[in-house]
């Protein structure tokens, strides 16, 4: 029985955890939310006051962060420091602020350490940003998933409706600051790694690109 590494990066709101958690369903694999490590960071600077204009803060608060991912009912859950936030997360402003959290060099060596290990067992898919180029450079499948601003905004929206206040022109504008962050950093910025397959994903729907994905991997196996 072999088992594989899957890589899927992409920028915010192409699809890529909804995709990643039905794949690995469908494959018997372990889903893993990078972006929800940032995302913990964030929410952990936040509360103990550190903007991220303090790199020597945010590096000592590094010492005392513990980060686990549990496999939940609809997707994965989230402690940090032994509490609950997979809610607290999603929120715009922690979005912003964890792709502002992922610039610095000391969060980034920590996260990157954990992920690598939690992906020495193989059966993992793994999205975020740097996974194809930094974190598993060998994976033997690596997806890059784009879509275009407005049909990601869209479907982010359609996502957060029903659970916050957040309007369609708000997702519109965190998106696009993000991509911008995220593509214009310094130390692994997003980008498609050269054995990355591109897909897309504007005129497809999630089921679409589930299929596409489980038959190239049965296909190799
Ligand atoms: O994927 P998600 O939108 O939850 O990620 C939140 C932020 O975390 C991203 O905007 C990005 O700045 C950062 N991130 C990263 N590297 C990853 C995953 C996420 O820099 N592998």
């Amino acid at each position: 029985n072999t088992r594989f590494n899957i890589a899927i990066d992409g920028p915010a709101g192409a699809g890529k955890s909804t995709v990643a958690r039905h794949v690995a369903r469908k494959l018997g694999y372990i889903y893993i939310d990078t972006g929800a490590m940032y995302r913990a960071v964030a929410l952990h600077m936040l509360e103990q006051g550190i903007r991220p204009s303090e790199p020597s803060k945010a590096k000592q608060a590094m010492k005392d962060i513990r980060i686990e991912l549990l496999p939940g009912e609809d997707g994965q859950r989230v402690l940090l420091n032994g509490l609950d936030v997979t809610r607290q997360i999603r929120t715009p402003e922690i979005s912003l602020m964890a792709s502002q959290f992922a610039q610095h060099e000391d969060v980034r060596e920590q996260l990157v350490a954990m992920q690598r290990e939690l992906a020495t067992k193989k059966g993992i898919v793994m999205d975020g940003r740097d996974i194809g180029t930094i974190v598993l450079p060998s994976a033997e499948f690596k997806w890059f998933l784009t879509a275009s601003v407005d049909e990601r905004a869209k479907r982010r929206y359609a996502e957060l409706k029903d659970k916050s206040e957040v309007t369609l022109e708000q997702l519109k504008h965190e998106i696009a600051e993000r991509d911008r962050q995220d593509e214009n950093r310094v130390i692994s910025p997003l980008r498609q790694a050269e054995d990355a397959l591109l897909l897309d994903t504007t005129h497809m729907s999630i089921d679409e690109i589930v299929e596409l994905m489980v038959k190239e991997t049965l296909s190799r196996i």
